[in-house]
């Protein structure tokens, strides 16, 4: 059976597809093309897709013998799931190994906006450090500080535990409240979405992108805010209406914000990369040694179950029972 990768992963998956598989693996070095990838697939049994890899209808009925699109992330709106659950496609993704490694990347981003970190080296290595000054690169203080939580499921849960360990107070929002118990263990408040808005000193987003909650912080939302808020955002770029968040920063409403995730990625909104109150990285969330190897060999073993006719371990839809295949 013939599997396409659409990215190398790390050695061991790569060998450990190969010991089963015939595998054709896209570049190393670049974004595999759109149509790369269609090339790919047309002809495979399994896909290991990326986050920045469309998956629609029109996709899956040219690639009339694939089984499973295992997405190589958490997120999988890059997937249209009912066409590929129509077409009898599993598609498959990797909860819980990434939430760690994603809230501490969220939680250095919280930091590295309030303590002004990158805009402060940059400073020093630029050799303007004449020494101790009792007003240089004053930030905003954590500890006592408020974290409005939007989306608080597992990464979400892990940045309130972050939060609490420093000394915050913590906030949420999210369709269901989490269970009594639960929001006691982590010291999270529910709240509406307006009192977090308008109360909350940093706000960090990590709710999934859906129609939802496309543009959910936009220039009304951002308006809302308390003034001087930080925003961090390590869910995904359209969440946020890039061009309302330039606005808001330049105008001061707000006092700064770290993305790992941007609108129309791998574009960086110009009016971003020259300010200092924004700390940017490039949708590395996930990018630990441990983590991506984790991720790896989830997409492996949900592939291998398909493929052998199993249930996948972490699947994000339900193949209609005689589908086409
Ligand atoms: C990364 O953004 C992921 O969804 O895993
Ligand atoms: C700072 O370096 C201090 O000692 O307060």
């Amino acid at each position: 059976m013939r599997i396409f990768v659409s990215r190398p992963l790390p050695e061991q998956a790569m060998e450990r597809l190969a010991r089963r598989f015939e595998v054709a693996v896209g570049p190393a070095d670049r974004a595999t093309t759109a149509a790369e990838v269609l090339a790919g697939a047309r002809e495979a049994d399994a896909l290991i897709s990326m986050l920045s890899d469309r998956i629609d209808a029109a996709f899956l009925d040219a690639c009339p013998r694939l089984r499973v699109v295992a997405n190589y992330a958490v997120g999988v709106n890059n997937i249209d799931l009912r066409a590929a659950a129509e077409r009898g496609v599993h598609v498959t993704n990797t909860p819980g190994v990434l939430t760690d490694a994603t809230a501490d990347l969220a939680f250095g981003l919280l930091l590295s906006v309030a303590r002004r970190i990158p805009e402060s080296e940059r400073f020093l290595r630029a050799g303007r450090f004449d020494g101790w000054a009792p007003l240089l690169f004053l930030g905003a203080d954590v500890a006592g500080a408020r974290l409005g939580i939007v989306g608080m499921g597992r990464i979400g849960q892990a940045m309130a535990v972050r939060a609490r360990a420093f000394g915050m107070e913590v906030v949420y929002v999210q369709r269901r409240p989490l269970d009594p118990a639960r929001e006691r263990e982590l010291g999270a408040r529910y709240v509406s979405l307006e009192e977090l808005l308008s109360t909350s000193d940093f706000v960090s987003l990590h709710c999934p992108l859906t129609p939802e909650t496309h543009h959910l912080i936009d220039a009304r939302a951002l308006a809302r805010m308390k003034p001087g808020a930080i925003l961090i955002n390590t869910a995904r770029g359209p969440v946020v209406d890039e061009t309302a968040l330039v606005e808001a920063l330049r105008s001061g409403q707000l006092g700064g914000a770290g993305l790992d995730v941007f609108e129309e990625e791998p574009k960086v909104h110009p009016g971003l990369l020259d300010r200092d109150d924004v700390v940017l990285t490039p949708h590395t969330g996930s990018a630990t040694r441990g983590t991506r190897l984790r991720m790896a060999m989830m997409v492996c073993e949900d592939v291998e179950r398909v493929l052998d006719g199993r249930p996948p371990l972490h699947p994000v839809n339900e193949p209609v029972a005689g589908g086409r295949r």
